[in-house]
């Protein structure tokens, strides 16, 4: 089967043939699309991650949308629509893991598909168990790869639902790339006002895809004010700025942020009872959320939201990223 292999000894991304994974998990998967996402640019760069123990590529993807080919399991049948989950129990099985809280691991040893130990969903073929498996209705095939990343931006809001003291009236998120503009749409949903900063263009594509759904795009900070900030956009310094637009027990969740040296105004945290928490990957009640949370949104700004590529460029997608696209997507059949 085809396949995007990360290769550790050569140190490089490249497609290959590799043999399909014999049918024998409980849930033998016909992959359909498999998103890309800026995890995978840091896979790409070897900036983390790892290939299953004694092999030395890894299969990446961990966006996707798949069809059962045939089943052991009486939960699915085959024709029926899945995503998979990511993460994968902790080898000791701690308390959250053995919760079914993977996402809560207390012991860092987890795995995660097309990340660091398993194969990845950028392939013709994988197999599963069917507790790592959400059904997708028919009705939502066409937009299913964007629910892993809706199921972080879930997540996220589960954390700061349980965090805010307050009342949550408004949303100011940090990044307009495909996870801050899932979790715009997530905020309209709950009856938001929402905002959206990103730095680019008020008149580029992103910017009109939010301002013609009712929300507020900007491309400054100064002036915000928000009871729950989401930071998507991959930088502390912005992160640590939009501290200052936090309400009175206001929340900001942080999901994509690197380590660096920042200045943090631990006197605005601490007179106004605001909370900083971070947050990764999703539970299973976040999945089943996400996928609600799809369902009820305007399609046409799900569909805008997606491009769709052959297979054949999916090392290009990766390593030379670049025009408009807010979510690249690669067709596996
Ligand atoms: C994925 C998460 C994963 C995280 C860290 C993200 O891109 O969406 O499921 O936990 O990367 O590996």
């Amino acid at each position: 089967m085809r396949a995007l292999l990360l290769d550790y000894t050569e140190r490089r991304l490249r497609l290959d043939n590799r043999v399909a994974e014999p049918p024998e998990g409980e849930v033998y998967l016909r992959v359909l699309e498999c998103g890309i996402c800026g995890t995978d640019r840091d896979l790409a760069a070897f900036d983390f991650g790892a290939p299953p123990a004694s092999e030395s590529a890894l299969i990446l993807g961990h966006e996707a949308v798949a069809m059962v080919e045939r089943s052991t399991h009486s939960r699915f049948r085959a024709g029926d629509y899945v995503v998979p989950s990511v993460r994968r129990a902790c080898s000791g099985s701690c308390a959250s893991c053995s919760a079914g809280r993977r996402d809560l691991c207390l012991t860092g040893d987890y795995r995660e598909r097309g990340i660091v130990g398993l194969h990845g969903y950028c392939a013709e073929w994988a197999v599963d168990r069917a507790e790592d498996l959400f059904p997708v209705p028919t009705s939502l095939v066409d937009v299913a790869v964007l629910v892993e990343p809706m199921s972080v931006v879930e997540k996220a809001y589960a954390q700061a639902a349980r965090l805010h003291l307050g009342e949550t009236r408004s949303v100011v998120i940090l990044g307009a790339g495909a996870v801050g503009i899932l979790a715009a749409w997530a905020g309209l949903q709950r009856g938001w006002q929402v905002t959206v900063v990103s730095q680019e263009p008020e008149n580029s594509l992103r910017g009109c895809l939010l301002r013609s759904a009712g929300v507020t795009f900007l491309n400054r900070l100064p002036g915000m004010v928000a009871d729950i900030v989401i930071e998507a956009c991959g930088s502390a310094p912005l992160a640590s700025a939009a501290i200052g637009c936090l309400r009175p027990l206001g929340v900001m969740i942080v999901l994509g942020a690197r380590n660096e040296v920042v200045r943090l105004p631990f006197l605005d945290l601490i007179v106004g009872n605001r909370i900083l928490a971070g947050s990764v990957n999703a539970a299973p009640d976040d999945f089943r959320r996400a996928i609600a949370t799809l369902g009820a949104t305007e399609p046409s700004w799900l569909a805008a939201m997606i491009e769709r590529r052959p297979l054949d460029r999916a090392v290009e997608s990766i390593t030379s990223p670049g025009g408009d696209a807010i979510k690249v997507v690669h067709r596996l059949h």
